[in-house]
C-alpha cells in the first residue's frame, strides 16, 4: 500500500519565530499518526531552522522551489545542493503560482525535475487544469499536456520516486474544493498516464496528492479516494491545529482503505 503524504506549503508566510512555534504545536498533535508521512515546506529563510527543530521527528523538510543549476551567477536563486545541505527531502516543483506569476513553463520544470533527481531530492510535481480548461471539458487534455512535457526526459528509475500533486488551479486558495469524485477522477487519470509512460508497476507505486482548499472538514473524504495518496495544503497549513487535524483525517482515511 502507498504511504499517504500530507505536506504543508506555507508559501510566502512565517518568520523564524512563527515557524518554531508551529513545529512545537504540530509535533505534539500528530503523535498518534505514525502511519502518515508529513512534510513541511517553509520559505527558504526558515528551512534550516525548521530542519533543526524537526530533528529526531518523522516530519520531513520540503522546499517550495529551486533552480536547476549546480552553482553560478544566478542572483536570488537556490540550488539543489543547497537544499540537500539543509536536509531537504522534497522539493515542490511546477506549482501553479510559479507557472502563473513567474513564467515557469514545462521546459523549465522538466529541467528542475532532472536536477532534483540528480541531487536525490524527491520532487512533488504540481499539475492541474485552469478554470477555463475545466469549463471547456479540457481537464484531461491539460493534465496530459503538462505531465508529458514535465516528465519528457525522466527515466523509469527516477519516475518511481516521483510524487505528483493534482491541483486544479481554480481550487487553489479560493475555498472551492474539487469534489472527492472529481479529485479522484483527476488522480486516476494521472495514474493511468503514468502507467502509459512508465508501466503499471510504477503507476501503482507513484503517490498522487490532491491540493486545492484542503481543510480539516473535507480532508477525510478526499483522502479516502482510491487514487489519492495525500494532500498538499496551503492556507490550512498555516495553523498547526488545522494542519494536524488534516494529518489525523488522513490516518482515518487510511483505515477505510
Ligand atoms: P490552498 O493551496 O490549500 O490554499 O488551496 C494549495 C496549494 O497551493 O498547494
Amino acid at each position: 500500500m502507498r504511504t499517504k503524504l500530507v505536506a504543508a506549503n506555507w508559501k510566502m508566510h512565517k518568520t523564524l519565530r512563527d515557524s518554531k512555534e508551529f513545529v512545537g504545536v504540530l509535533l505534539s498533535q500528530i503523535k498518534n499518526t505514525p502511519e502518515i508521512e508529513v512534510a513541511l515546506a517553509p520559505p527558504f529563510t526558515a528551512l534550516a531552522t525548521v530542519g533543526e527543530t524537526l530533528k529526531g521527528s518523522r516530519v520531513r523538510l520540503a522546499a517550495q522551489n529551486m533552480h536547476f543549476g549546480g552553482q553560478g551567477a544566478y542572483t536570488g536563486e537556490i540550488s539543489p545542493a543547497m537544499l540537500r545541505d539543509v536536509a531537504c527531502t522534497y522539493v515542490i516543483l511546477g506549482h501553479s503560482e510559479r507557472r502563473q506569476h513567474f513564467g515557469e513553463d514545462d521546459d523549465l520544470i522538466n529541467r528542475k525535475l532532472v536536477a532534483a533527481f540528480e541531487n536525490q531530492l524527491i520532487p512533488i510535481l504540481c499539475v492541474g487544469e485552469s478554470f477555463q480548461e475545466r469549463h471547456a471539458q479540457a481537464t484531461e487534455k491539460a493534465l496530459e499536456r503538462q505531465l508529458r512535457a514535465d516528465l519528457k526526459t525522466i527515466a523509469v528509475e527516477q519516475a518511481s520516486r516521483l510524487v505528483i500533486a493534482y491541483e486544479p488551479v481554480w481550487a487553489i486558495g479560493t475555498g472551492e474544493t474539487a469534489s472527492p469524485t472529481d479529485a479522484e477522477q483527476g488522480a486516476r487519470f494521472l495514474r493511468e498516464l503514468v502507467g502509459l509512460l512508465y508501466g503499471s508497476k510504477i503507476a501503482e507505486s507513484v503517490r498522487i496528492q490532491y491540493g486545492g482548499s484542503v481543510k480539516p472538514e473535507n480532508a477525510e473524504d478526499l483522502l479516502s479516494q482510491l487514487n489519492i495518496d495525500g494532500a498538499l495544503v496551503g492556507g490550512a497549513s498555516l495553523d498547526p491545529h488545522q494542519f494536524a487535524a488534516i494529518v489525523r483525517a488522513a490516518a482515518r482515511a487510511m483505515k477505510h482503505a
